[in-house]
């Protein structure tokens, strides 16, 4: 059963998504004292993110206990206008109190597959001072905003790329033909682990693809955003209706 939200417009469906990141947070904090979140790349989150960075949600946060992720990036200096640190950092932390040590980075600068051996083991570290020896198994995001591409891709976890059925690695480094690029993901061996995972989609664009992918046949190699059914969590999806319009 696949928790569907719809908005009038994408201002409305980022609301909607500031209002359960502050919920989520809150329930996090109170539970565990830290509240991890793997933020999302591309440009569907920019209005996400400005919600965050301004009252009243900026007031609504403990930030000094936000553990900072992403879910993929691109393989560029942190300073590059495609990097999807850079713009989180623009519209979101550098406008926040919180903690440098906090912001964990992928190091996607660096050569692709040292990249991600880095981010690995900095997931690791993150999560066994969280847990634990026996506990580690249970290492999880406490959300995980993820967007969606025309292509159906999330992440950057494309199709017809190794890492969409990666169930061992927590973290991947792939070249993406279609973009003669390099990319680091995180793969649905940690992705499916989060106890929220928040799906952001808005436009016409992408409603035939989003009709497949939630209506269609299990066919993850071709829309790699199937792959994503949290094991424990819950899913939830915030469209808006040009996304939607198909439905
Ligand atoms: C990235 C993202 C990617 C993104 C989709 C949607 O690095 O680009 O992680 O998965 O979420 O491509 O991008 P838009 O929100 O810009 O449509």
């Amino acid at each position: 059963m696949q928790n569907i939200k719809i908005f009038p417009d994408p201002q409305l469906l980022a609301q909607a998504a500031a209002e359960q990141f502050v919920q989520i947070s809150d329930r996090s904090i109170h539970a565990h004292g830290v509240f991890s979140v793997a933020l999302s790349g591309g440009s569907t989150p920019y209005l996400l993110y400005n919600l965050l960075a301004t009252e009243p949600y900026s007031e609504r946060v403990d930030w000094s206990r936000v553990h900072f992720f992403w879910g993929d990036e691109r393989c560029v200096p942190p300073d590059h206008s495609e990097s999807n640190y850079f713009k989180a950092h623009q519209i979101l932390l550098q406008h926040l109190p919180i903690l440098e040590e906090n912001v964990h980075r992928i190091q996607a600068e660096l050569k692709p597959e040292l990249a991600a051996e880095l981010y690995e083991e900095t997931l690791l570290q993150f999560f066994s001072n969280l847990l634990d020896e026996e506990e580690r198994v249970h290492a999880r995001f406490d959300l995980v905003l993820l967007g969606m591409g025309d292509d159906g891709h999330t992440a950057s976890l494309f199709p017809g790329t190794p890492a969409v059925l990666e169930n061992r690695r927590w973290v991947a480094a792939q070249y993406v033909d279609k973009l003669a690029a390099w990319r680091i993901t995180l793969t649905p061996a940690i992705l499916n682990r989060a106890e929220h995972i928040i799906f952001l989609v808005s436009g016409a664009a992408k409603s035939y693809t989003l009709q497949r992918v939630i209506y269609g046949s299990y066919m993850p190699d071709r829309y790699p955003s199937q792959v994503i059914k949290p094991e424990n969590g819950d899913l939830i999806w915030l469209l808006d209706e040009a996304a939607a319009s198909l439905f």
